[in-house]
């Protein structure tokens, strides 16, 4: 065995030692990440060229630090997007949630649909739309200044990699209960993944001391900011635009009375997220 690969499943056993969920993977991503080649080429790096910095790597994620924020990248559908400290690292159950939007997006006969993504923290939701759906105008809408600057560094570095989206995701500063007062009534599409978890919820060490709490955390019942996106998307949509809201899993029934028929709103529907667990709602403005 290679000198690498036997220090990968060392702190393979570190890891599992220190509670991550999925050590060897996490292990292997690092070491992939540090000698700058792919986890498949993993057995080829030589001995001489091993990187002793993967023991700093190693310390960091053994001391609950995301992975994301060590490799500096997340993957989102098609797009790597960097992420660190003061953003939400995309989860792979907002990737369903915007498949959905993406493929109701594809068959909406509009020449170029406005779709709005509430809290777009590092601009994942917005810019995998703008790639998906090239004729798709996306405005997307983040508070948090930090988060902001992710946002801005990755809007520049997809659209250096896929030109198309030149253009195509404008991003607004501001609280999203106010924002986008010139789009009312002309957005095709609301979306978002708001902060959800309710205040005093336990979290892994990942989340609680790595993660903003601005995008985390939401009221007694976790529902407050998925209410005031409901209120925003009614403001936003036109007639027959839809909305597409993540949740916690046992949120779904709570969220569908947010978004019920006595609240004006038709097709309500509940989502599962690939875990099979009640993830995301969406609905028509009628
Ligand atoms: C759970 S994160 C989701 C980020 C991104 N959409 C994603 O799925 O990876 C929620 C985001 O909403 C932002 N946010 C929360 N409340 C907001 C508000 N009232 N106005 C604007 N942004 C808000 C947070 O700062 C955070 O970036």
């Amino acid at each position: 065995m290679s000198l690498l690969m036997t220090e990968v499943a060392v702190a393979a056993a570190r890891l599992a030692e220190a509670g991550v969920e999925s050590p060897r993977a996490d292990a292997e991503l690092m070491a992939a990440h540090r000698h700058g080649v792919r986890r498949s080429q993993l057995n080829l790096v030589a001995d001489a060229d091993f990187d002793p910095r993967y023991w700093d790597d190693v310390a960091r994620r053994e001391a609950r630090e995301p992975l994301q924020h060590i490799t500096g990248a997340a993957f989102f559908r098609y797009l790597e997007l960097q992420v660190g400290p003061g953003v939400f690292v995309p989860r792979p159950e907002t990737e369903v949630m915007t498949g959905w939007a993406i493929e109701r997006l594809a068959k909406m006969d509009v020449a170029e649909p406005v779709v709005v993504d509430l809290g777009t923290g590092s601009g994942a939701i917005a810019l995998a739309i703008a790639q998906e759906v090239p004729r798709a105008l996306v405005h997307a809408v983040e508070g948090d200044p930090l988060a902001l600057e992710w946002a801005e560094r990755n809007i520049v570095r997809c659209t250096d990699a896929a030109p198309h989206i030149a253009g195509r995701v404008t991003l607004h500063a501001g609280d999203f209960r106010f924002a986008l007062r010139a789009l009312e009534g002309a957005a095709d599409l609301v979306i978002s993944n708001p902060p959800y978890i309710p205040v005093g919820a336990d979290v892994p060490p990942e989340v609680s001391e790595y993660e903003p709490a601005a995008a985390l955390y939401s009221g007694a019942d976790g529902l407050d900011a998925i209410r005031s996106v409901e209120q925003a998307a009614r403001r936003l949509l036109r007639p027959g635009g839809v909305v597409a809201v993540e949740h916690g899993a046992p949120q779904g029934p709570g969220v569908y009375w947010v978004f019920a028929e006595e609240c004006g709103w038709a097709q309500t529907r509940n989502h599962a997220d690939l875990a099979g667990l009640d993830r995301f709602v969406t609905a028509v403005w009628p």
